[in-house]
């Protein structure tokens, strides 16, 4: 069985080389090694942008199509739409019973977008959930990894906390000692003893040696159901039944992807590359970068470190363009629009196959639609058997 991965983006329209290196390449890289979900957050878009109803809808589809370009195979992965799942909702709903709002206060994103995007009024309930109706995502997968920036591991630390509290709330039945001892009377005495010490060993003193050796030989009872085993598992570790799993964060080695001024890249700044720029908006794009401000004339020599386009050197040249643009810059051998040239075509190279891919579906939007519709049919039966766990566990299978 490969190994759970989750992630989402929201639909902010076409994207740009910034979630292509910074997110999108992982993910496809992802999508052959593990069985990977991959959706569209277009409810967190809402937190933010609750008023921009005209734009939602094509803003899915053209991230879709982008997700596409870059290589994301239908067959290898599942995309879907999070508000075609209600019961994402229904999962923040529970979680958010027993989730102190401290929790998401001191979630660090809350304060900082608020004190970013001051133009939006952000002091609304939704945005303060933001984080718990995240954690619903991963959760509502039993997702492992989380491949996520840096920005949201925050979100998947609280994320295992929510996870944590559940299980510790609800991962018992209310018979749960009962049944334990039972299990534990249907193995040999002396192994039951032993259990039993290697349990206190290491709730009481930590002994995470005493709690491997006791996890290693319940492995080993095959004669016992896998839900006893999940049981003994759980009463050695003290956390009750693992109903939601707690993911870890699959940090994307972060390629930092400059935009066209130096500054990070992203939409709001506007200095940002599509996906799928068009050649022509392209080439004006990086041929009116800012260079070095020390070459005012093509005479004054220049150096790459003060200059944006040699961070593009260092994402898309090789190792001899970038000496040639060393040396060429340090002894004003080149000009800069010659120093640009080859990274315009890098980009280019880099686009061809995204525009390829990305044609059919752009003459045949259909195909998109029934793209997501058959992965959110997939991701809802998975979304499905969580609630029922979760709805039992909580007592609400009435
Ligand atoms: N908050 C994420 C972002 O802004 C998007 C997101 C929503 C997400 N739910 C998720 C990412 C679940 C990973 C897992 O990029
Ligand atoms: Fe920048 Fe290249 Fe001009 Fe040097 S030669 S300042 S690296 S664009």
């Amino acid at each position: 069985m490969k190994e759970r991965v989750l992630s989402g983006m929201r639909p902010t329209g076409a994207l740009h080389l910034g979630h292509y290196h910074g997110a999108l390449k992982n993910w496809v890289r992802l999508q052959s090694e593990m069985e990977c979900y991959y959706f569209v957050a277009d409810w967190h878009a809402l937190t933010t942008h609750y008023e921009s109803r005209e734009v939602i809808e094509k803003n899915v589809y053209e991230m879709v199509i982008d997700w596409l370009a870059v290589g994301l195979d239908p067959s290898q992965c599942t995309i879907f739409l999070q508000s075609k799942i209600p019961e994402h909702a229904e999962l923040f709903t529970l979680l958010a019973m027993g989730t102190p709002i401290g929790w998401l206060e001191r979630v660090p994103t809350y304060k900082d977008q608020q004190e970013k995007l001051k133009d939006h009024d952000l002091s609304t309930y939704g945005f303060l959930g933001y984080p718990l109706l995240q954690s619903a995502d991963i959760l509502i997968y039993k997702a492992k990894y989380v491949p996520v920036g840096e920005d949201q591991s925050s979100h998947v630390e609280l994320t295992r906390e929510v996870a944590r509290r559940f299980n510790h709330l609800y991962g018992r039945e209310f018979d749960y000692e009962q049944r334990v001892q039972a299990v534990l009377s249907t193995i040999p005495p002396e192994s039951a003893k032993r259990l039993e010490k290697s349990r206190k060993k290491f709730q009481e003193a930590g002994d995470l040696k005493a709690l491997e050796g006791a996890l290693g030989f319940i492995n080993e009872q095959t004669q016992l159901t896998p839900q006893d085993r999940e049981r003994l598992t759980g009463y050695m570790k003290g956390t009750g039944q693992e109903i939601l799993i707690e993911p870890q964060t699959l940090l994307t080695q972060a390629s930092r992807v400059p935009g066209l001024d130096g500054a990070k890249m992203s939409k709001s700044y506007n200095n940002s590359i599509a996906i799928r720029e068009e050649k022509a908006n392209l080439e004006q794009k990086i041929r009116r970068m800012p260079t070095d401000p020390a070459r005012i004339k093509r005479t004054d020599a220049g150096d790459p470190s003060r200059c944006p386009v040699w961070q593009f050197h260092i994402l898309y040249s090789n190792e001899s363009t970038q000496e040639w643009v060393q040396k060429g810059c340090k002894s004003a051998g080149i000009g800069c629009l010659e120093c640009k040239q080859p990274v315009i075509d890098g980009i280019l190279r880099e686009q061809q196959p995204m525009f390829e891919r990305a044609e059919p579906y752009m003459s045949n939007p259909k195909i998109v639609r029934e793209i997501v519709e058959n992965g959110t049919d997939k991701a809802r039966q998975v979304a499905q058997a969580t609630m029922r766990d979760v709805r039992s566990a909580m007592g609400l299978n009435y």
